[in-house]
C-alpha cells in the first residue's frame, strides 16, 4: 500500500465531493434567483432582500459559493463576477445552471436508483420523466433558439432548401417539450412537422406552445420512436439527444430510415464522445455524462426493451449503428457553443 497515494486520493475525493455539493449550491442559486441577485453585488442582507429570501441561509450559500471559487467577496461585499455570470445567469445557450438542476435531481433519486441497480429492470419513462421534461427543456431550449434555424437545419443542405422553397414533411423523434418541433414549424412555414414522444405530458406542453405561437403546421403524437416507420414519408427526420435513451435504438434507426424518402436527411444530435473508455478518461465532462447516463438514460432504456446503450455510446458505435440502419453517407459536425454534442448529418 502506497500511503502517499492513499493520502492524495483522500484529498482528491474530498475535493470531488465538494464539487458535487457545488452542484446543489448552483441549483439553489438558480431556483431562488440568488445567482442573478449576486450578479448585482452587495452585502448578504442586500442580496437576500433583492432575492426575497432570508439573510442567514443566504449568507451560508454566499460563503459556500466563495469557497467554491464562484462568488468573490471583499469584506462583507459579495459579487458574482460577470465572467461567471455569463455561464450561470440568463436565458441564453451559455447558461449551464440547468445542468446542475439535472445533476441534483439525479442525486435526489439515489434511493430509487439503488432499487434499479438491484433489479436491473430500469425506470419506466413515465416515472423517469415526471418533473424532468421541464429540466430537459431548459437544457435544450436556448440552444435550439440560437442554433436550430441558423445551424442545425442548414446542415441538411439541399433538403433544407427544398423544405424552405416547397415545403414537405419533417418528423422530430423523442421531441420532449416540443420546442424544437415548434421552432422547425416556424422556420419552415410551408412544411408539416410532427413531433413524436413516448411521454404524453410533455406533449401537452408542446401543444400549448404551438397554440401560443399560432402554429397550424405542427402536431404531436404520443408514440414510441419506432412508430415513425408507419407515419412517413418524411423529407427530414431529427432526433435530439434521444436515440441512446431508447429501448430499441437499432429498431428506431431502421424505422427512421424506412420513414425517410431516398433523398431525405436524418439529423442525429448526440453526445460526441469517443466510444473507447480509455479515451473518455481525458474528457473533463465524462463523469457528469456517466452520472446522467446511469440516473436517466440507461434506466429508461432498460425499462423500455433493454439495449441500454448509455449516453457515452460514442462516435464509432453511432456510426456503425447508422450504417447498419441503412445510412451510408454520414457527416459529423461540431456545432458551435457545444463542447459535448455533435450533429450527424445522415443520408441513405
Ligand atoms: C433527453 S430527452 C430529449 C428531449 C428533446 N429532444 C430535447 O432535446 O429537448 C429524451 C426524450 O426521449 C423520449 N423517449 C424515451 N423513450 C422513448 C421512446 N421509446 N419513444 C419515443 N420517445 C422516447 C423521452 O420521453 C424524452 O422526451
Amino acid at each position: 500500500m502506497d500511503r502517499d497515494r492513499v493520502k492524495r486520493f483522500g484529498q482528491e475525493l474530498l475535493r470531488r465531493y465538494g464539487d458535487a455539493m457545488t452542484v446543489l449550491l448552483v441549483d439553489l442559486g438558480d431556483r431562488t434567483g440568488l445567482l442573478a441577485a449576486t450578479a448585482q453585488g452587495g452585502s448578504s442582507q442586500e442580496i437576500a432582500t433583492r432575492a426575497g429570501l432570508a439573510e442567514r441561509p443566504v449568507r451560508e450559500w454566499l460563503h459556500g459559493m466563495v469557497v467554491a471559487g464562484i462568488v468573490e467577496h471583499d469584506g462583507g461585499h459579495f459579487q458574482l463576477p460577470p465572467e461567471h455570470g455569463a455561464l450561470l445567469v440568463g436565458e441564453t445557450p451559455y447558461n449551464l445552471a440547468p445542468l446542475a438542476r439535472a445533476a441534483a435531481m439525479g442525486m435526489g433519486r439515489a434511493q430509487r436508483l439503488e432499487e434499479a441497480l438491484r433489479s436491473g429492470a430500469g425506470i419506466p419513462v413515465d416515472e423517469l420523466h415526471d418533473g424532468f421534461t421541464d429540466v430537459v427543456d431548459r437544457m435544450s431550449r436556448y440552444r435550439f433558439d440560437a442554433l436550430l434555424a441558423e445551424v442545425y437545419l442548414p446542415a441538411a443542405g439541399d433538403v433544407h432548401e427544398r423544405l424552405c422553397a416547397n415545403g414537405g414533411r419533417v418528423a422530430d423523434v423523442g421531441c420532449g417539450s416540443g420546442h424544437a418541433a415548434n421552432l422547425m414549424a416556424q422556420a419552415l412555414p410551408e412544411a408539416e412537422v410532427v413531433g413524436f414522444d413516448a411521454y404524453a405530458p410533455g406533449l401537452d406542453q408542446a401543444r400549448t406552445e404551438a397554440e401560443q405561437l399560432g402554429l397550424t403546421n405542427v402536431r404531436f403524437e404520443s408514440a414510441d420512436a419506432g412508430a415513425v416507420a408507419t407515419r412517413g414519408p418524411f423529407d427530414l427526420v431529427t432526433a435530439f439527444d434521444v436515440i441512446h435513451d431508447l429501448g430499441d435504438p437499432a429498431g428506431a434507426l431502421a424505422a427512421i430510415r424506412k420513414a425517410l424518402v431516398d433523398d431525405g436527411i436524418f439529423l442525429l444530435y448526440d453526445i460526441g464522445a469517443s466510444s473507447d473508455l480509455d479515451e473518455q478518461v481525458a474528457l473533463p465532462w465524462a463523469p457528469l455524462m456517466y452520472g446522467f447516463s446511469l440516473a436517466y438514460c440507461v434506466q429508461g432504456s432498460l425499462a423500455d426493451g433493454g439495449a441500454a446503450l448509455g449516453n457515452m455510446w460514442g462516435r464509432d458505435r453511432t456510426a456503425s449503428m447508422l450504417r447498419d440502419a441503412g445510412f451510408q453517407d454520414v457527416d459529423v459536425l461540431d456545432p458551435p457553443l457545444d463542447p459535448i454534442n455533435v450533429l450527424y448529418v445522415c443520408r441513405p
